[in-house]
């Protein structure tokens, strides 16, 4: 036998995230500046297709530089291999070569399957995020997943592909129904509660006007908003590959916000369901004493201020709960694994380490109903 042990040089990426209102209506100049292809495949779905990406391509192409919309139908059902496949054929036939970049315009579900698309036509192509939801411009354009999902779960096939630089323009929020809106609100938010109490202090400060959505200074507000989450999530990220399992924080009030999303059947939003779980995971902590009661109320108020309910809905039992939770992957010996928050701001670490909280079902359970009772 022969072995051959190869030292595969991984160089570090570095990629811009470019924050400013009105920036879709200048990125053909910007484009021009800092070329990502010679040609694009605007990827988007058939609601931002008119709103923003048909617009993006006429001024791409005004701009001299050859462009092409791909629109799926809009919604999660469309986060599929057949969607993924489609678009790979549509850039196959249309000559679409190594030489080519795609531009990922609308939400988390365009930027999940464009950003997959991209990681593996032609063994990858770079790609721009240009997120045009608030989930998608706090949470899913930064960190580098991409995935579709299939009938066996949600995101089980994917890749880690980071985009060549992401262009976030608040102002497209401003067409963004209340529910996408508020519901990915929750997200960012979360990154407060887990690790910055200074950025929750300036959400609160500036709270009334982001709920607004209006203002002289909501346009430069949001900027400054959406660079400061940007920094959170992004050095979370960064650390986990020092730290593992750091990114784990993220699951702030997932564990239960999942578990209330599957349970409604999606009648509740996934922004709505966290906020229910990070409603409870406040709770929990104050009960099991990490935590102050001050701690828990700041963290209900804020949410309350997006109008989020926070409250388990009457038709979930703790029994239900219990149940979807001991079946998720990331649940051990069947007990569920909970961030819990010690401050605003820092998490809680459990006895060997770990940023999360293995608590039995029968605490759980305890918890689940002394929650829905307290009105
Ligand atoms: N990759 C990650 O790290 C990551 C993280 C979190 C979530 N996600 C994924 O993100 C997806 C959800 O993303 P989402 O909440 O943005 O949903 P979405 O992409 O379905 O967008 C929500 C709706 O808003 C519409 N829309 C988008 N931009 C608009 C605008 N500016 N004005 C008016 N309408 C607009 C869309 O057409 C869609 O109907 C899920 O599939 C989830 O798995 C990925
Ligand atoms: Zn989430």
């Amino acid at each position: 036998m022969k072995e051959l042990s190869v030292d595969v040089v991984v160089r570090p990426k570095e990629y811009r995230i470019v924050i400013e209102a009105g920036l879709l209506n200048n990125l053909a100049s910007e484009l021009k500046r800092n070329p990502l292809g010679k040609r694009y495949a605007i990827i988007t779905d058939t609601i931002v297709n008119p709103l923003y990406a048909e617009p993006l391509c006429r001024s791409l192409r005004e701009a001299g530089i050859p462009a092409q919309v791909y629109a799926f139908a809009h919604g999660e059902a469309s986060k599929t291999r057949q969607t993924k496949e489609w678009l790979e054929n549509s850039l196959l036939d249309d000559g679409f070569g190594r030489d080519s970049a795609i531009l990922a315009v609308g939400g988390g579900v365009v930027g999940d399957v464009a950003g997959f698309v991209a990681a593996t036509y032609m063994r990858g192509v770079p790609f721009a995020q240009v997120p045009t939801t608030t989930l998608a411009q706090v949470d899913s354009s930064i960190g580098g997943k991409t995935a579709v999902d299939v009938p066996q779960g949600k995101n089980l096939i994917g890749a880690f592909h980071h985009p060549a630089v992401v262009y976030m323009d608040p102002q497209t929020l401003m067409s963004l129904d209340e529910r996408n809106y508020f519901g990915g609100l929750v997200e960012l938010v979360k990154h407060g509660f887990i690790a910055d109490e200074e950025f929750l202090a300036f959400y609160r400060q500036h709270q009334q006007t982001i709920v607004a959505r209006s203002g002289t200074e909501y346009a430069d507000m949001m900027e400054e908003l959406m660079l400061r989450n940007c920094r959170i999530k992004n050095e979370v990220v960064r650390l986990d590959e020092q730290e593992t399992n750091l990114r784990k924080i993220l699951n702030y009030g997932h564990t239960l916000g999942h578990g209330v999303e599957i349970l409604s059947d999606f009648l509740l939003s996934h922004g709505e369901s966290v906020a229910v779980g990070i409603g409870f995971a406040a709770y929990l902590a104050w009960r099991l004493g990490f935590c102050t009661r001050e701690t828990m109320e700041i963290q209900m108020d804020v949410l309350e201020g997006l109008g989020m309910p926070c409250r388990i809905p009457d038709s979930i039992t703790a029994e239900q709960l219990i149940r979807v939770m001991s079946m998720d992957k990331k649940a051990k010996d069947g007990k569920a694994e909970f961030v819990l928050l010690e401050s605003v701001g820092k998490v809680k670490r459990a006895a060997d380490g770990d940023c999360a909280q293995k608590i039995a079902p029968d605490v759980v359970r305890a918890m689940i109903d002394e929650y829905k009772n307290i009105g």
